[in-house]
């Protein structure tokens, strides 16, 4: 994995339909890996594709050795790997290891009896009383952490749904069994995975209360932020396991491992590592909630960067558990966004569709799917992010042929891939221009990023250097045009609006929320 990789997140149910079933599925990948080759897309994550109830659309594994016949089969999984690997794409899963689906054969086992073998292999606890979970910890998915199991009156762990049950990592034969499926897909050519909720492995051995969160804010935050996460959320054994994990992966050569926690730049610091060739990194998740402020976001890049240090950044605009970056900031500002993360060194990740700046889809409450649409609150559903990729204007924008799982945006017809990659000015133009230009030259590719600076509070800059090359990066963030005055002759090589290119100036006068390049 080079760093400046293009990666790209598939969302499998979402992406194209092979067999007119409604849902996606990985024949349909393998059908547009030319499409993602032309983007300019070096390596791709898939959201997980093994077999699954689907009460949480695939997060809920009960067979980590098979894939879901909704996605296809074993075979179809390896020839994704060739045909992926055939076009220099690398191909990410997801490992989800916090929790397995209620129907895992574990789980089955170990519900049976507290004595059973697989009893162990959970999170089991007497409750306080009758009636009475062991402790206040809510569940992401609404109520108790705790599900009460009335044949043996105990209560069982499910930081998730209740069909979610919590693994005991602190069980030796579960560490052992979670690695040998960690090594499975590493040994059949992955490279690397996405690491699922991997704050949530360990839980304080004496399951105190959570302390109640003074600041939560109930517009904002779901109410699992109630409470301050202090006995069950980022516990210190997720560190020496992610080197563990690191270790393991990277016996199988140049591996990437890129971990799903949100928590402080302070915390993340510490999980950037690397062993031989294999790396791990936290994802960047912090431009999906910076507020929109020139001053802010110089100030964010530069306390980013100190801590990722020697390492390799990452930057996120969306993904499948957040509301998509069109929608969250508009269309002209989602431009500046990925002008902003396409020049920014490090790895860039693409939510499929935000290349055609697809939106979230308005959902009526009676087709809402997700549970936390479901259980907690809709506005805090993610459904209206997983609508069906738009690639052309056929019935169901092509994505398949017959009603999808999720309806399709309305405004298909004029959004999609087939029309995007034939307009000069759409945003697909723009996102392949800059990956383009980002693979072209050695100062996107691997310079360092320099003289962040800010103009009037509106115009963010940054320099990206090497010894043979150094461009300027220059971001309006307002909606005014805004007057620059260079500090000497530079070369228009590429803006994110209509402007002549390849002419030298001194002084340029920006379009609201333009970004352009020079040299
Ligand atoms: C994080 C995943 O991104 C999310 O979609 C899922 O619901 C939870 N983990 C539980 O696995």
């Amino acid at each position: 994995m080079i760093d400046s990789s293009i990666m790209y997140q598939v969302y499998p149910l979402s992406f194209k339909d092979s067999n007119g079933d409604g849902h996606g599925d990985i024949l349909g990948i393998i059908e547009k890996l030319d499409y993602l080759k032309d983007l300019g897309v070096d390596a791709i994550w898939l959201s997980p594709v093994f077999k699954s109830p689907m009460k949480d659309f695939g997060y809920d594994i009960s067979d980590y050795y098979a894939i879901d016949p909704l996605f296809g089969t074993m075979e179809d999984f390896e020839k994704l790997i060739k045909e992926a690997h055939d076009r220099n794409i690398k191909v990410l899963l997801d490992y989800v290891a916090n929790h397995t689906s209620s129907e895992h054969p574990w789980f089955q086992e170990s519900k049976k009896s507290p004595d059973n073998t697989k009893r162990n292999w959970y999170v089991w606890r007497n409750g306080k009383g009758p009636g009475i979970p062991p402790n206040n910890w809510i569940s992401a998915f609404g109520g108790s952490s705790w599900e009460y199991d009335p044949a043996t009156d105990e209560w069982y762990l499910h930081d998730f749904l209740k069909e979610q049950p919590d693994l005991n990592w602190r069980n030796p034969e579960v560490k052992k069994a979670m690695i040998d499926i960690f090594t499975f897909y590493l040994d059949k050519g992955v490279d690397g995975y996405r690491m699922d909720a991997m704050a949530f492995l360990f839980e304080d051995e004496t399951y105190p209360d959570d302390p109640k969160n003074a600041h939560y804010n109930s517009q904002k935050e779901i109410p699992w932020y109630t409470l301050k996460r202090k006995y069950d959320f980022n516990q210190p054994e997720v560190l020496p396991l992610l080197h563990e994990l690191t270790e393991v992966a990277s016996r199988f050569g140049n591996k990437l491992l890129i971990s799903e926690i949100y928590d402080s730049l302070e915390t993340l610091g510490k999980l950037y590592f690397r062993k031989n060739d294999t790396t791990h990194i936290p994802f960047n998740f912090d431009l999906m909630t910076l507020e929109w402020n020139a001053d802010v976001f110089k100030n964010y890049l530069e306390s980013y960067l100190k801590v990722v240090g020697d390492n390799i950044p990452n930057f996120v605009l969306s993904n499948h558990d957040q509301p998509r970056v069109a929608t969250r900031v508009g269309q002209e500002k989602a431009r500046l966004l990925a002008f902003l993360q396409l020049t920014l060194p490090g790895i860039a990740v693409i939510y499929y569709g935000d290349e055609i700046g697809m939106k979230n889809i308005p959902l009526p409450a009676d087709q809402i799917k997700d549970p936390l649409g479901k259980l907690v609150d809709r506005r805090f559903g993610r459904d209206s992010e997983r609508s069906p990729m738009q690639w052309n204007t056929a019935s169901f924008a092509g994505f398949s042929s017959t009603q999808p799982w999720l309806p399709v945006e309305a405004d298909y017809k004029q959004r999609n891939v087939d029309i995007f990659l034939k307009k000069e000015d759409s945003i697909l133009q723009l996102y392949k221009n800059l990956i383009s230009l980002r693979k072209s030259g050695p100062a996107l590719l691997h310079g360092n990023l320099s003289s962040i600076e800010v103009q009037s509070h509106t115009v963010l800059s940054f320099q990206r250097k090497t010894d043979v090359e150094t461009l300027s990066i220059k971001l309006n963030f307002s909606n005014q045009p805004q007057k620059i005055i260079l500090d000497r002759a530079y070369k228009i090589l590429f803006s994110s609006h209509a402007r002549e290119k390849g002419i030298s100036t001194t002084n340029l006068e920006l379009y609201p929320y333009e970004g352009i390049l020079l040299k």
